[in-house]
C-alpha cells in the first residue's frame, strides 16, 4: 500500500517558526517530525510515500534523501496554491493506483496500530476509514460519532465548544479506496472534511476506527512542546529518545550545555549554547540558540539562530528564527 502524506499547510498557528520552515519539519526529538510519520507507515510495511506538498516545499529534499536512503520510495506532488486537504489528495490520483491507500495529516504525531485500522476497513467493504482518537476538548477537530459497528453518522468539523456528541475525533489516518476519488473535482480547492467525509457519512460508506495509542496532533506551540516533553518522557516512544524519563534531555552532539546550566525535559539541537546558571525546561531549542547565564526557558519552542539574553525569561512561548530576547 502507499501512503499520502498531506503536508502543503501554512502553519499559521505555529508561526513565527513556520514563517521559514513546513511545520512537518520541525523536530521532534531532534528529528523533523515528518520523519516519525514517515517511521510509523514503515513500520507497518508501507515502503512506497507520496508527498503532498504546497507551502515551503523545496524544504522537504533532505526529508525525501533520508527516506530513499532507507529503502523507502518516496514520490511528490506540488500544489501551486493549495487546493485544501481533498484537493491535494486528488492532485495525486495519477500516483494512486486501483489499490486502496493511506492518507495522513502529517503533522499528528501517533502509534496507532495502522495494520488494524486497515484490516477493520477490510472486514467492513468500507470507501473510507478514519482513525479516531479521544481527546478533552473535541472543538478544534473533526468530531466522528458512529454506530456500534463503527459506521460514521455524521462528520462534524470543529463543532461549537460543548456542542460535540462525541470526545472521539478525526486522527487524521485514513484508509481511502481509489473510488472516493471520483466524486472529488480536480484542481479545485476541496476539503475532505467538510466536503467528501460527511457526504460519504450520509451515503452509510464511511467507517471509523479508534487506536489507544498516543496521538497529538503539532499543530500549536503547546501541542508542539507537549509532543517532545511526551518523546522524552517516552510516551510517544521513539529510537531518538535512548533513556526516556521525565527529565530526559536530548542533545545534538554540537550542543554545548555547561555543566551550572539546569536543563531536563529539553530537545537541544545543534550548535546551542547553554550557559552557566541558565534554566532550560519542557522546551525545544532549535540549532544555534544561545541561552546565556541566569537566563530561563520554560514550555517553549525556539528558533534557530535565538538568543535568549542574561536573566531574561521565554515562557509558554513560540519564537522566530534569530530572534534576540533581552530580560
Ligand atoms: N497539500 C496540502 N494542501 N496540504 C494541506 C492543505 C493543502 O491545501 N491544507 C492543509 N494541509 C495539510 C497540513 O499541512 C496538515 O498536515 C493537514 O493537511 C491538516 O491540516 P491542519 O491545518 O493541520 O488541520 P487541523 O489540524 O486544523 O484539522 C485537521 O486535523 C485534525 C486532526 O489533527 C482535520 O482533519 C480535523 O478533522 C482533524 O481532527
Ligand atoms: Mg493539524
Amino acid at each position: 500500500l502507499k501512503a499520502l502524506l498531506i503536508a502543503g499547510g501554512l502553519g499559521t498557528r505555529l508561526r513565527p517558526l513556520t514563517f521559514t520552515r513546513p511545520k512537518h519539519l520541525l523536530p521532534i526529538a531532534n528529528r523533523p517530525h515528518i520523519d516519525h510519520v514517515i517511521d510509523l507507515f514503515h513500520r507497518h510495511g508501507v515502503a512506497e510515500v507520496v508527498l503532498l506538498t504546497s507551502y515551503l516545499a523545496d524544504a522537504f529534499a533532505d526529508v525525501i534523501s533520508r527516506a530513499e536512503a532507507r529503502g523507502i520510495s518516496v514520490e511528490v506532488t506540488h500544489e501551486a496554491e493549495p487546493l485544501g486537504t481533498a484537493g491535494a489528495i486528488k492532485n495525486a490520483e495519477s500516483l494512486v493506483g486501483g489499490d486502496a491507500f493511506f492518507a495522513v495529516n502529517a503533522d499528528v504525531l501517533t502509534t496507532a496500530d495502522l495494520t488494524a485500522l486497515l484490516a477493520f476497513h477490510r472486514a467492513r467493504s468500507a470507501h473510507a476509514t478514519i482513525l479516531l482518537t479521544p481527546v478533552e476538548d473535541p472543538s478544534a477537530y473533526g468530531v466522528v460519532p458512529t454506530d456500534d459497528d463503527g459506521r460514521v453518522q455524521r462528520f462534524i468539523e470543529k463543532p461549537e465548544p460543548g456542542t460535540a456528541p462525541t470526545n472521539l475525533i478525526n486522527a487524521g489516518v485514513y484508509v481511502l479506496e481509489p473510488s472516493v476519488l471520483e466524486a472529488i473535482p480536480a484542481g479545485e480547492v476541496v476539503s475532505i472534511e467538510r466536503e467528501v467525509f460527511p457526504d460519504l457519512a450520509a451515503a452509510g460508506h464511511l467507517y471509523a476506527h479508534p487506536t489507544d495509542g498516543y496521538w497529538m496532533d503539532i499543530g500549536t506551540p503547546e501541542k508542539y512542546v507537549q509532543a517532545n516533553v511526551d518523546a522524552l518522557a517516552g510516551r510517544f516512544p521513539t529510537e531518538a529518545v535512548t533513556e526516556p524519563g521525565p527529565d530526559a534531555v536530548v542533545a545534538a552532539s554540537q550542543a554545548v550545555i555547561d555543566e551550572g546550566a539546569q536543563v531536563s525535559s529539553a530537545c537541544i539541537g545543534s550548535g546551542c549554547s547553554i550557559d552557566n546558571g541558565a534554566v532550560v525546561q519542557e522546551s525545544v531549542l532549535l540549532d544555534d540558540v544561545v541561552v546565556a547565564s541566569g537566563a530561563r526557558v520554560v514550555r517553549s519552542a525556539l528558533g534557530q539562530g535565538v538568543r535568549v539574553g542574561p536573566g531574561a525569561e521565554v515562557r509558554n512561548r513560540a519564537v522566530g528564527d534569530g530572534e534576540h530576547i533581552e530580560a
